[in-house]
């Protein structure tokens, strides 16, 4: 983590400069949720990129999809969401307030969505006041289908994208003719109606998830799982995260989803200590399994080496894109003096920032201004971009660095006499003169070096 980041200042920065906004703020906002502004959207929308890209572009052996939210609730009947996705909730008799008793134990117990022992904590925290005893809590968000609100029309919002996969995995077999091993690859929103969210977008109740249900031979599930540990941690660093800030952790059996033989977590140093980022679990054979049992369809695997029908074991990534946000925000913020001032950089992986370059004329002098746009109408058919003539100069490079932008390009008086720009990095703040008929591939030889 950067030493200088705090998770204040990076609430601040994201507020003033549209990178995320509290969700409905102009009522008081609502626990849980966060809006994405015009910076926030690009940032997000890179980070899944950059994902999907190596994990569905780069390869041969997975494949996308994108299913519904709202699935058939037998769905989480089969999957074990409507038994076990719960948190065990305590409220103080006092003050009110209502804690995940697991949280509260705390650090003894600190597993995702488990049972564990909640009873020793009896008091309230905040308050001293009496706790409740514990009662478990199913974090499901319910709604009903249809104008008719019954039992029979109960739905559930996904509390995971996983399970869109698990029952596509016949479709998607069948539609593509690939053979095991294979990967179905999917972004999407997740909902889970976390009893104390927080932290700013690192628990939410609405967020989004990149998952990864990856269908291996039993037997070869070790070895892959091995496999995605490694892919998934190096993806972290290739995006430019310092190495001491990320690492892997086998969890403990205690701390094992029902599901899962075996689970790796990449875990990144947020300011309130280490965290999830991402789970790596071995599932086995569990969900097809379970969503044969629950369907009465075959979800078995023909495999033509051997002549035998098998259940695929599956190994899932399944990372937070809101996490990872936060996590990528805090690893590139960055302050340094400059010339007395203070300095705030976003070192962003050039794939990640929200703006790649932003074009500027030196002020804005009427003369300036036909050459600063058909500059800047040359630039962003190839990049996100910005024009910024607010302000001075100095100010506005300040306000880029701030969010990350890699390369600044300057119109200046010399421009209508040279046909020349400036270019200005963002890191090193150097700054090289080029033609402007050079300009497009002096830009793309910066932005897209080592792709
Ligand atoms: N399909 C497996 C699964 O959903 P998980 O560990 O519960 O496993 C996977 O979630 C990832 O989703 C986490 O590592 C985290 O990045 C993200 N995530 C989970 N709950 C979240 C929440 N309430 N807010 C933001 N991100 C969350």
């Amino acid at each position: 983590m950067s030493t200088k980041a705090t998770v204040e200042k990076l609430v601040s920065l994201c507020k003033r400069r549209g990178l995320v906004f509290q969700s409905s703020e102009i009522y008081g906002g609502i626990g849980g949720f966060w809006d994405y502004g015009p910076l926030g959207v690009e940032l997000k929308n890179n980070i899944k990129q950059a994902w999907w890209r190596a994990v569905v572009q780069e390869r041969d052996d997975v494949v996308g999809q994108d299913a519904a939210i709202v699935m058939n609730p037998t769905v989480w009947r089969a999957s074990g969401h409507l038994d076990t996705f719960a948190d065990p909730m305590v409220d103080c008799k006092e003050c009110k307030k209502r804690f995940r008793a697991d949280a509260l134990v705390g650090e003894v117990a600190a597993s995702a969505h488990g049972h564990e022992a909640a009873a020793e904590v009896t008091r309230c925290p905040e308050c001293g006041g009496e706790l409740t005893p514990p009662r478990m809590f199913n974090l499901m968000f319910k709604t009903y289908v249809g104008a008719v609100e019954d039992d029979a029309s109960v739905a559930y919002l996904r509390p995971e994208t996983a399970q869109g996969i698990f029952v596509n995995f016949a479709n998607v077999l069948t539609a593509t003719r690939k053979k095991l091993p294979l990967g179905i690859a999917q972004i999407g929103k997740a909902f889970r109606n976390e009893i104390t969210p927080g932290n700013f977008i690192f628990r939410d109740r609405e967020f989004e998830q990149m998952e990864i249900e990856y269908f291996v031979k039993p037997g070869t599930d070790e070895q892959w799982h091995q496999h995605w540990v490694e892919e998934r941690y190096n993806w972290y660093l290739r995006l430019g995260m310092h190495k001491e800030n990320v690492r892997v952790r086998q969890l403990d059996r205690d701390e094992l989803a029902h599901y899962a033989k075996d689970t790796y977590e990449v875990e990144y140093l947020f300011p309130m200590g280490w965290s999830e980022l991402e789970g790596i679990a071995n599932r086995t054979d569990f969900d097809l399994r379970r969503h044969a049992e629950f369907s009465g369809r075959d979800l078995e695997y023909f495999d033509e080496e051997t002549g035998e029908h098998i259940v695929p074991f599956v190994i899932e990534p399944s990372a937070g894109v809101d996490r990872l946000f936060m996590a990528f925000l805090i690893d590139a913020y960055d302050e340094e003096e400059v010339r007395g001032e203070t300095r705030v950089i976003l070192r962003l992986h050039k794939d990640l920032a929200p703006i790649k370059v932003a074009v500027l004329p030196l002020s804005r002098q009427e003369k300036l201004v036909p050459p600063a746009r058909e500059v800047w109408a040359l630039v962003r058919k190839h990049w996100m971009s910005q024009y910024d003539d607010a302000q001075s100069i100095g100010r506005r490079y300040r306000r880029q660095d701030e969010v990350g932008t890699p390369l600044c390009v300057t119109v200046d008086f010399d421009t209508l006499e040279d046909q020349a720009v400036t270019i200005r990095e963002r890191d090193s703040m150097e700054q090289v003169r080029v033609p402007i008929a050079g300009l497009v591939a002096a830009l793309r030889e910066r932005l897209e070096a080592g792709d």
